[in-house]
């Protein structure tokens, strides 16, 4: 009796090994196109859709794609695409591969987390001739303490037939009473076989072949541990580029469609972001994209470009939920031999995922329909008399709904939803899609100063559109310009962008426009500026040229580095000594910065103006031209000018290292108004 046990456990192993090693094989066998599928195959509608439900696996499979899910965790543990078992890293273990993930904090204690949402149930939601959708539920109790984030997650995954790829999106959920909760970033994050892929491409101009991971770690370490200089890379082409993460940033609303190439056999992997509605911090919040491992990221919200406050804060058992996604993994492939093609079929498939949005097919009734939307509608003009002594229409504007706050903290909004257009020629707009809801209208005017927000609250019904007419915005404005440097448009771009060290350079193919996102621009201040700090003379100085992009410190030693004050000089007539002038300081980044202004006197103990310590952005390391927009308004009196010659000494007083300061948007020095003297 015993013995036959022995024997029938012995056949068992046997047996589960042969399964292990039959699966072994088919992992391995992955690089080859079997016979039945042609590179440049069109995808079959035809072909049946499956889903296949295993004891620690879930298979949805419509001929063209598969995906492969862990059960009941949730995770993504094979992408199949066109006779290739995995486009993912299947040597890397299967927590690893795909995955929707967190970081959060208890705010008591601190600690930072970064968790896989592991589920713990599986259902079936929909499975129909033509979709399938699954569902990957954990759900939080007291019991489980302080170790689990206070948070019911529900991940889902959809396929339909004839459609190549699948869709993912995942609804987050803290009940009233819970515990406080801090959650920093929500992405997914696909870890693609790095055989298969080395060719990036993340917009029209930025693609490129990538270095691979190992090549990163056989570099050296620059400043901080994501930027590597590629000393040994295995494409000798690579050799003594900087490879980093942050190179790759777009704003919301270029960041669409990014992801690989592979060569051989010719696939692409795409992430496609269908809408900017579920992201974080209105359209130019900035975020990764895809990057070295290689990788492609679906980012929801982070502090990147932003700053560690910048998150989900749950506080006072307040209740909130929120469905990020979906999003769209578009498989692609083709027979030619230039990437640019796969690319170019990837953006079209992102232009028809974006025309279908909303969505009709996810099953969860926390994404409403297109019939269960709204609208809103208006002209956005400008009221500035020194410009215009009629209204001007607000051509081109920004203009968006995001909940109730003050005048603009939809950048720094991150629990509600968004929905941004932007105006016509004559400052319409109209806003469709729109869920049911109370917000905020709030905008902003490339070319003019500051922020915009409606008075009232834009109540949001579905089925209808509400107009708010022509409304109006009263930019910032106290007198005339006597002299402005740059453009207000939240940016620094516009400014003088050096050239980065030809030793510390990345081969990005980009044109001048993103020079901005080549490695260590910060040191190049000293080296154009070694001894003496910048002085900008109105009338003479061109801000192209002649007003570098970011105020930082100098370097003085090998970690030392010390302040540095920027001169503005011009010249003034007719100073109105009872009058009051203004000068506007329209920030485009902050990043632990301080700037003091001074009027005349570089060595007044106390300067007439501090921002005090400002921003955590970290835009200046991260390579962004712009974190978070900020405005600041000095007063001077008539008394503190000359007739003739005067200058404004802005200094940096915060010399902490390299990453330290901030960018300038725009500056405008105002006269008196001139009702004063009329
Ligand atoms: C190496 O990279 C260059 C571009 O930097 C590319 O043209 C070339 O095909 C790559 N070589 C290999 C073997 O991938
Ligand atoms: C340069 O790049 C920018 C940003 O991608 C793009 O808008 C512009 O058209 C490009 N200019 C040229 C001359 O290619």
């Amino acid at each position: 009796m015993k013995a036959r046990m022995e024997f029938r456990t012995v056949i068992r192993l046997v047996l589960v090994w042969i399964g292990i090693s039959f699966h072994i094989m088919l992992l391995v066998n992955c690089a080859k196109i079997p016979d039945g599928w042609t590179a440049d195959g069109s995808l079959d509608s035809s072909l049946p859709l499956t889903l296949r439900i295993y004891k620690h696996h879930v298979e949805m499979n419509n001929g063209i794609v598969k995906l492969q899910l862990s059960n009941p965790s949730g995770l993504i543990t094979g992408v199949g695409y066109g006779g290739i078992e995995n486009v993912l890293e299947y040597r890397y273990k299967e927590t690893r591969r795909g995955y929707w993930d967190i970081v959060w904090s208890n705010p008591k204690t601190r600690n930072g987390f970064f968790s896989t949402l592991e589920s713990t149930n599986f259902k079936v939601i929909a499975k129909t001739k033509n979709h399938i959708e699954v569902s990957f539920t954990k759900t939080w109790n007291s019991s489980l303490g302080d170790k689990a984030p206070p948070l019911n997650i529900d991940k889902r995954f959809i396929m339909l037939r004839g459609v190549s790829g699948f869709y993912s999106y995942a609804i987050f959920e803290h009940l009233k009473g819970w515990p406080d909760l801090n959650i920093d970033e929500a992405r997914i994050a696909f870890k693609l076989h790095q055989n298969m892929f080395h060719y990036m491409a993340v917009s029209d101009n930025l693609q490129r072949i990538m270095p691979t991971d190992y090549d990163r770690t056989r570099g050296q370490v620059l400043d901080y541990k994501e930027a590597v200089l590629l000393t040994n890379p295995a494409n000798s082409t690579l050799k003594r580029q900087v490879d980093d993460k942050y190179q790759y940033s777009y704003e919301s609303k270029d960041n669409h469609v990014h992801g690989w190439i592979s060569s051989s056999p010719r696939v692409g992997f795409w992430v496609i972001t269908p809408s900017d509605e579920f992201r974080a911090g209105g359209p130019v919040k900035q975020d990764l994209t895809s990057h070295v491992g290689p990788t492609s990221l679906a980012i929801f919200f982070s502090g990147h470009y932003a700053g560690p406050n910048f998150g989900v804060k749950l506080r006072n058992g307040e209740a909130w939920k929120k469905v990020f996604g979906p999003v769209f993994i578009y498989m692609n492939s083709d027979s030619g031999n230039k990437p640019i093609s796969l690319w170019e079929d990837a953006k079209q498939q992102m232009a028809i995922e974006t025309k279908k949005w909303p969505y009709d097919f996810p099953s969860s009734k926390d994404i409403p329909r297109a019939n269960q939307r709204g609208a809103i509608s208006g002209r956005l003009l400008i009221h500035d008399r020194y410009i215009n002594r009629s209204l001007i229409p607000a051509k081109s504007a920004y203009i968006g709904l995001a909940p109730p706050g003050d005048v603009g903290s939809w950048q720094e909004d991150t629990k509600g939803y968004q929905f941004w257009t932007q105006t016509d020629e004559k400052g319409h707009f109209t806003i469709k899609n729109i869920r049911e809801g109370r917000y905020n209208l709030y905008g902003w005017v490339p070319g003019i100063m500051g922020d915009y927000k409606y008075g009232n609250d834009v109540i949001i019904k579905p089925g209808t559109q509400t107009t708010v007419g022509d409304i109006v915005y009263d930019p910032p404005r106290n007198g005339p310009t006597l002299w402005e440097i740059g453009i207000p448009d939240r940016s620094a771009a516009e400014f003088f962008v050096p050239d980065p060290n030809p030793k510390l350079m990345t081969n990005l193919h980009i044109n001048g426009t993103e020079k901005f996102r080549q490695y260590g621009l910060w040191d190049r201040y000293t080296d154009l500026y070694p001894t003496h700090d910048l002085v900008y003379t109105v009338g003479t100085s061109d801000y192209r040229k002649d007003w570098f992009f970011a105020h930082v410190n100098r370097k003085v030693g090998v970690h030392d580095y010390k302040p540095t004050t920027w001169q503005i000089s011009f010249d003034l007539r007719n100073v109105i000594r009872t009058g009051t002038y203004t000068l506007r300081l329209a920030l485009a980044s902050a990043n632990y910065g301080e700037i003091q202004v001074r009027m005349n006197n570089p060595y007044s103990r106390r300067p007439q103006f501090t921002t005090r310590r400002i921003g955590r952005d970290n835009a200046i390391a991260r390579h962004g031209i712009h974190g978070l927009y900020s405005l600041y308004s000095v007063k001077f009196s008539g008394f503190q000018l000359v007739n003739g010659r005067n200058t404004i000494y802005l200094k940096q007083s915060r010399d902490e290292g390299p990453f330290i300061g901030i960018m300038y948007d725009y500056i405008r020095f105002e006269g008196p108004s001139q009702e004063y003297y009329h």
